[in-house]
């Protein structure tokens, strides 16, 4: 498929304030010299702002990145994730048109694309608001057919569903990513016939499908207030303004002693320093836990965002039951509580104490 710049462009691209403190922060994950390695992720959250890669767009990126926009031009058509023309200013559906899903029904799908948005793939709908491609095999086979829709996958699809679908998110609504027959997850359709164990604990969705749901962000256009920058391989300075990237080295004119004086040279810069601060073990120290809730009940943890019905379980086991206990943890408490949790490092990149404060203060 030949993808080029579509022919019509907006005038200008800029990032909002936030996400633009984002992109300076992920480029100094990298060493100088080497910002071009940040080119994927800034044009992927230029896509999350605005739905699609313009022209301006990449042309901004080539100059953070102090790159020829042919070289950004390149990646963004090189790799089929990144949408070169407009898209639905709600959703743009991807349907997965690969075996398990072709022969399950994703025929089916794309006749309901084809009816309810355009006929053609990449073409808007009449009002706008939505956009359709086939795209090939997105590894949720077990759930076929399926489709991507923003951020999230909706599983063992039939049109009539699609159909439904299309009107929930035209009416502004999000509808619950993950199978859409019943089905938990991934098991027999039959129900499960070993493994039964787990049923009592199981969050409402499935993992994915509940972190989806608990983010919330499935079709909305990311301007960067959604969490919080958190940037741990500065260390405690945070995110610094991003330099220009460097010119490439000079050429070495000795080839045994330049690499190593050039490494050198290089050390004291903060990112080397950075997976110091990233993977020094934090000490950590048991915060003051509680064997029940108040009198007065608990608090609801679910409303911290990142936080489901299993980790609320796991924190009450670990005797939290109100958000001033968490709001109280120091870095030293965080790091004993993190280390008992599935997903590490989640407490800090969601900013719980931040929220939790904030929900104690509203009492
Ligand atoms: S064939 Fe559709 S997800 Fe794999």
């Amino acid at each position: 498929m030949l993808r080029r710049l579509h022919p019509e462009q907006p005038e200008s691209f800029a990032f909002s304030p936030a996400n633009q403190k984002w992109a300076e922060a992920q480029i100094t994950k990298y060493p100088e010299g080497r910002q071009a390695s940040a080119v994927i992720p800034l044009l992927w959250r230029a896509q999350e702002q605005e739905g699609w890669l313009t022209r301006p767009a990449i042309e901004e990126v080539a100059k953070m990145l102090n790159m020829a926009p042919i070289r950004v031009i390149e990646v963004a058509s090189f790799y089929f994730m990144f949408q070169l023309q407009p898209v639905g200013s709600v959703a743009h559906i991807q349907i997965c048109g690969t075996l398990s899903c072709m022969i399950c029904g994703a025929e089916d799908l794309i006749a309901v694309c084809r009816e309810k948005i355009a006929d053609k793939p990449h073409a808007l709908s009449a009002d706008g608001k939505f956009s359709w491609e086939e795209v090939e095999c997105l590894g949720a086979c077990a759930n076929a057919p399926m489709a991507q829709i923003g951020k999230d996958y909706y599983e063992d699809l039939t049109a009539d569903r699609l159909r439904g679908i299309l009107d929930e998110l035209a009416a502004g609504k999000v509808p619950v990513p993950g199978p859409q027959n019943g089905r938990y997850a991934a098991e027999p359709l039959s129900g499960l016939t070993s493994l039964t164990d787990h049923e009592s604990g199981r969050t409402q969705y499935n993992a994915s499908a509940q972190l989806a749901v608990d983010i919330g962000d499935t079709v909305k256009r990311i301007d960067g207030t959604e969490v919080p920058l958190l940037t741990p391989w500065l260390g405690k300075g945070g995110a610094k303004p991003a330099k220009p990237a460097a010119k490439p080295a000079a050429k070495p004119a000795a080839k045994t002693a330049a690499p190593k004086a050039a490494a050198k040279a290089e050390k004291p810069a903060a990112p080397v320093a950075a997976p110091a601060a990233v993977t020094a073990p934090a000490r950590e120290k048991k915060p003051r836990t509680m064997a029940a809730p108040r009198k007065a009940g608990a608090d609801d943890l679910k409303r911290i965002s990142g936080v489901g019905p299993k980790l609320e379980g796991v924190l009450n086991e670990l005797g939290f039951w109100h958000f001033d206990q968490i709001a109280k943890w120091t870095p030293e408490e965080i790091a004993w509580v993190d280390s008992r949790l599935k997903f590490k490092g989640r407490i800090e990149r969601d900013d719980w104490i931040g929220q939790a404060t904030k929900l104690a203060a509203e009492g």
